[in-house]
């Protein structure tokens, strides 16, 4: 019988490239998702690309019993990813209490119902945020948490401390908590991909949507920085190359070839890249120019940061493969295919 996979937030961003990646593996997908941030026709779209229709519940985490009677009426799952969380950094600042309920409260839920129906294994969507601006480069896993800026940045340290509590309490419990850098681009069918809501705060769809006509002018935040070249410096991974991560990520526990009960992870390409690298990167890799100009710097922006790799690459196995020209290059088709 074919495994069967829990992805909570299936239908959003990271998740839906990762239902695509263990549909290609053979597992058996459930997703639940309360489309608060993601489309119904994704689940088109991923059929589209693998050939499977992944099995579909809709309904909002938070609620506790939507949530026990989901696991009765799914007795077989043998793992979960747990994608579904608000991730807007600004909003989490006006709407601390949204953001709290829904990404703790969500995480409390399934692992209650982990407890009560033996599902043992859970793989986690951390961020590097947890890292706050490290004091060494490139960060490793042990770097110590820096206290977050964000209401959002603290869910994600909070979740960590609750994951790394309740496994304690119970050692049946397994996690792998995975910490993304910048996740950006879109599957090469150009079928999935990131839907922000609104005018984008995350720079990649900010510059698809400038070079679309969408949005007259990029930003660049800052040119003072301690840099190269004066911008910020971060780690874009390619959002296929991360999603692979999680098969191998929830095979390591439902093989038992986990070291400890809770592990973490740095997802990253190990290299930094800054914004002006990355608007040289585009213009150079799709050949549209594009409208910026350098502002001051935007509040809560950290410096550099980017990934030490070495733990995933030894431990998992998984290294990222996509260039930054090639993952902006899939993040324009997607772009251009969405407004078509
Ligand atoms: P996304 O918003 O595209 O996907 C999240 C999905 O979860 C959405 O489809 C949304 O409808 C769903 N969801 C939210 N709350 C829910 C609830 N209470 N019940 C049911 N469904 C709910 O986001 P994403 O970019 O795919 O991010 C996935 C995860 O990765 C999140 O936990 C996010 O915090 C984390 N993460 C994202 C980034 C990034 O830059 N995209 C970076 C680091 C970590
Ligand atoms: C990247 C760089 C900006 C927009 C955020 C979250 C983090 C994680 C990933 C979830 C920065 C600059 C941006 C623009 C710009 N998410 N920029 N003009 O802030 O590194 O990380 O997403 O966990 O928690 O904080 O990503 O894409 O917003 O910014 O110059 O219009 O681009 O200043 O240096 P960030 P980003």
């Amino acid at each position: 019988m074919k495994k069967q996979v829990l992805v909570t937030g299936g239908t959003g961003y990271i998740g839906s490239h990762t239902v695509v990646e263990l549909q290609a593996v053979g597992y058996d997908v459930v997703i639940v998702d309360n489309l608060s941030n993601s489309q119904l026709d994704v689940l088109d779209r991923i059929e589209q690309i693998s050939g499977i229709r992944p099995a579909f519940e809709q309904f909002d985490l938070v609620d506790q019993e939507k949530t026990e009677a989901f696991f009765q009426k799914y007795p077989n799952l043998n793992a979960i990813i747990h994608f579904a969380a608000f991730k807007a950094v600004g909003q989490s600042v006006d709407k601390p209490l949204m953001y709290y309920r829904n990404n703790l409260v969500t995480l409390m839920n399934l692992l209650e119902c982990m407890t009560i129906f033996n599902v043992p294994n859970l793989v986690f969507s951390s961020s590097c945020t947890v890292y706050g601006q490290p004091e060494k480069l490139p960060v490793t896993e042990d770097a110590p948490v820096q206290k977050a800026t964000s209401p959002y940045g603290n869910t994600k340290q909070i979740s960590e401390e609750i994951l790394q509590d309740t496994i304690f309490a119970n050692p049946e419990l397994k996690t792998i908590a995975l910490r993304y850098f910048n996740p950006i681009g879109a599957h090469p069918s150009a079928l999935i991909g990131e839907l922000p809501l609104g005018v984008p705060n995350n720079l990649v769809p900010f510059i698809t949507q400038t070079a679309i006509g969408l949005r007259q002018q990029l930003s660049v935040f800052g040119d003072d920085y301690n840099t190269p070249d004066g911008s910020a410096v971060r780690d874009y991974i390619n959002v296929v190359d991360l999603a692979k991560a999680h098969v191998i990520a929830i095979a390591r526990l439902m093989e038992n070839k986990n070291k400890k009960n809770f592990e973490y992870f740095n997802l990253g390409t190990g290299r930094g890249a800054s914004v002006f690298e990355v608007i040289e990167s585009f213009e150079r890799s799709t050949g549209q120019k594009l409208n910026y100009k350098v502002v001051g710097r935007r509040a809560g922006d950290v410096e550099q940061v980017y990934a030490d790799t070495r733990f995933a690459n030894e431990e998992l196995g998984w290294k990222a493969e996509k260039t930054l020209d090639e993952t902006l290059v899939s993040a324009w088709t997607w772009e251009k295919n969405l407004r078509k």
